[in-house]
């Protein structure tokens, strides 16, 4: 096995919903690298198409919904073209998802330790192998001690009592650490986390980062982080992934993405993050919304709310460039950024040198100011 192989590649995939409205491109072309032991960030608004993609990879995508074509290289093999028995030993064990909702994804009718336990039954961790519920009731101490272990590790507090509770007695927070715990309990190489701060307050937001960065550290556990925010990316990642429509827009270092964005859309989620200037905060929505992806708009699918748009920007699909070396956008105006230095707002906006917790914290004054 060759060490300069990326760990995980996905190339041109695409993944589509057949509707009512028509097909679906929930995912339209995506190629990316993931190397060992690195964290790469996929940012975009919602329904940008981030959640799919990561489902793809693991062939979780729900009927009718299918991936139409590409390529998933887990250690340069196409994961597409395995066998069911052969993704179902792969997932969770080599690659590990922590889903979106952690309520929705933790069974409400089994207490949390024999959940996380179930994972290292499945794939023989410990015990001896997988039976279905309910028989299998036996809960071995081998099994038991490493759970704890595990709940422990993940900052669950008291876990030999915790052990037996159920998903509804656990917080939000303490939800999203069993999640975690179910998904390292294999040891994968690979987490693909999604959104798994979101509902959780700053403080916890931080401490399951905290926890995250402290697994990809010792463990050398490569992360494919879901975001749909930017700055926390910038925080957490060392390269970042924009997806808009399906479709990755922009691509590149953490420096490259933040302070020379090359792409309308990147530069617009950047003004979304609160400026700290000295007399007030100042927000730039992006105009408009992202398109029903059943029906994309022609040529460049950010056009319509673009405020660089020209005529050749509806005529036809839009190639990623090479914009400098390492970072890739997907703009036919490329050029014209490029040289311009109003394109880096990272030194002119204080609230940039903040950190996410102190940045939220911000964007909560700014909402309530707004409000009263
Ligand atoms: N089961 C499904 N049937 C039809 N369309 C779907 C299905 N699942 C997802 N989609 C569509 O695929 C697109 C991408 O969805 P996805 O869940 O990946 O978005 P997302 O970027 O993860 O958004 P969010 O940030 O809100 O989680 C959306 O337009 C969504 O409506
Ligand atoms: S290709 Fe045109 S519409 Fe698309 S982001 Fe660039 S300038 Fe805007
Ligand atoms: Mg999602």
């Amino acid at each position: 096995m060759s060490e300069n192989r990326p760990l995980l590649e996905l190339r041109n995939l695409a993944t589509v919903f057949p509707t009512r409205r028509g097909l679906v491109q929930a995912v339209a072309g995506v190629s990316l690298v993931l190397q060992r032991g690195e964290i790469l960030g996929v940012v975009g608004e919602s329904g940008c198409g981030k959640s799919v993609t990561l489902l793809s990879i693991l062939r979780l995508v729900s009927s009718p919904g299918r991936i139409a074509s590409g390529e998933v290289l887990f250690q340069g093999c196409d994961l597409l073209k395995l066998p069911g028995e052969a993704i179902r030993r792969i997932r969770g064990k080599d690659i590990a998802m922590v889903f979106q909702d952690p309520l929705s994804t933790l069974n409400p009718a089994f207490p949390v330790g024999e959940q996380i336990g179930e994972s290292l039954r499945i794939h023989s961790i410990v015990g001896n192998g997988w039976r279905p519920w309910p028989l299998n009731r036996t809960r071995t101490a081998e099994e038991k001690a490493r759970v704890i272990q595990l709940m422990s590790e993940v900052g669950i507090s008291s876990p030999m009592d915790r052990y037996h509770e159920y998903p509804h007695q656990f917080s939000g927070g303490m939800q999203q650490r069993a999640l975690i715990a179910i998904a390292l309990a294999c040891e994968p190489q690979v987490l693909l986390a999604d959104e798994p701060t979101t509902s959780l307050d700053v403080t916890i937001q931080a401490q399951i980062l905290d926890l995250m960065r402290r697994i990809n550290q010792e463990r050398g556990t490569a992360i494919l982080l879901v975001t749909h925010n930017l700055h926390l990316a910038a925080e957490f990642c060392q390269r970042i992934v924009v997806m808009y429509a399906g479709r990755i827009v922009e691509s590149g270092t953490v420096d490259q993405v933040i302070q020379s964005p090359q792409h309308p859309y990147t530069r617009g989620l950047l003004s979304c993050i609160p400026r700290i200037s000295t007399k007030r905060f100042h927000i730039e929505p992006i105009p408009g919304n992202v398109p029903d992806l059943a029906d994309v708009p022609p040529g460049c699918a950010f056009n319509p709310r673009c405020s660089y748009a020209q005529p050749v920007c509806q005529e036809g699909p839009v190639p990623l460039f090479e914009v400098a070396p390492g970072q890739w956008a997907r703009c036919l105006r490329h050029t014209d950024f490029t040289r311009q230095s109003e394109w880096t707002w990272f030194d002119r906006l204080p609230g940039a040198q903040l950190t996410p917790v102190q940045l939220q914290a911000h964007k909560e004054v700014v909402v309530q100011a707004r409000w009263r």
